[in-house]
């Protein structure tokens, strides 16, 4: 599948994955009776493009699943989507900053999912940021003119395409813990894994550290289930000590990828994705795949 194809969920998020999900969902192992487990959830873009039957989509931030509850029980919908980010917009448009930062601060207090929406599609890089208050604190993205008509309609038919995705899915959506996530999964699920990048940016909802990184070992590998966690390989510079120490019993799929850090040719970093898996792919050989991007070798540990 081609990365124009993938679709791209109405919650954008730092770290998300729509670049490697073709990659995901090659190496995926799902049969239809597979239940679909993704303990950090995100902006949803893996699962909802896997788009497996059943599923559990889980995260630690409560405004993302409250957002997608909203979705499922009606409250949310495309066409009051469109009605809200016009009327938002239009005061946004006239207001500038004051007016992003006035949303900001009502939905610290009343926390309406449209108001995250809102924010996550007008602040600085669409990321998702708490202080260690659970306060969001991303500043504005300086763009008054955000919520063009063009605009609007992409993130209602973005809201559309969840609709019916859950018209024809048993998908449910939980605010927990890894934990708890993964204690709910059984030899029938596939488990996939995108926690925050250790030793990278960790700043999500709650923090990220070693502890948590070897607990998501212990859990998956105390459960019986097929597991696929993203994490980062290496860069120019570093290495991500953990996949040996921690993940080294797992399969690697690695990809390497290009971002840039503002315009300058010399600000172009390099840094390889790995997909790590528990489970045997191709026959247990050496796998390479092939396309156009720098895509590199697959080794089976
Ligand atoms: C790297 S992002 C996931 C990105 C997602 N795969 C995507 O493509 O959009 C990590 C997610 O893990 C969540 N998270 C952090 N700590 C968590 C925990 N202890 N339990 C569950 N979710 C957690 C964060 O809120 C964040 O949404």
């Amino acid at each position: 599948m081609s990365e124009a194809k993938v679709f791209v969920p109405p919650i954008k998020i730092q770290g998300i994955k729509t670049k490697i999900v073709p990659l995901i969902k090659e190496n995926v192992l799902l049969t239809k009776d597979t239940v679909w487990v993704e303990p950090f959830m995100g902006s949803g873009v893996v699962g909802f493009n896997v788009a497996p039957h059943r599923a559990v989509f889980a995260d630690k931030n409560p405004y993302i699943i409250d957002f997608y509850n909203g979705i499922r029980s009606g409250d949310i919908t495309s066409g009051r989507t469109k009605s809200f980010l016009e009327k938002e917009g239009e005061l946004l448009s006239r207001n500038d900053d004051a007016y992003y930062y006035e949303v900001r601060e009502r939905f610290n207090k009343y926390h309406d999912p449209l108001d995250f929406l809102f924010l996550n599609r007008s602040c600085f890089n669409g990321m998702v940021r708490f202080n260690k208050d659970h306060i969001f604190n991303v500043p504005y993205g300086h763009k008054p003119n955000r919520f063009s008509k063009a605009y609007i309609t992409k993130i209602t038919n973005q809201i559309a395409h969840i609709e019916d995705l859950l018209k024809i899915n048993d998908w449910s959506f939980v605010c927990q813990s890894f934990e708890e996530t993964i204690k709910m999964a059984d030899k029938n699920s596939f488990v996939y894994c995108d926690p925050p990048y250790i030793g990278r940016h960790v700043d999500y909802y709650d923090s990220w550290d070693e502890n948590f990184e070897l607990l998501l070992k212990n859990m998956l590998v105390g459960s019986d289930v097929k597991f696929m966690l993203s994490t980062w390989d290496h860069n120019d510079y570093r290495k991500n000590k953990y996949i040996d120490a921690v993940w080294g019993f797992c399969g690697k799929i690695t990809k390497e990828h290009f971002y840039h850090v503002g315009a300058k040719e010399k600000n172009r970093n390099n840094m390889t994705e790995a997909l790590l898996i528990n489970y045997d792919i191709a026959g247990n050989e050496k796998h390479i795949v092939h396309n156009d991007e720098q895509l590199s070798l697959l080794t089976y540990n």
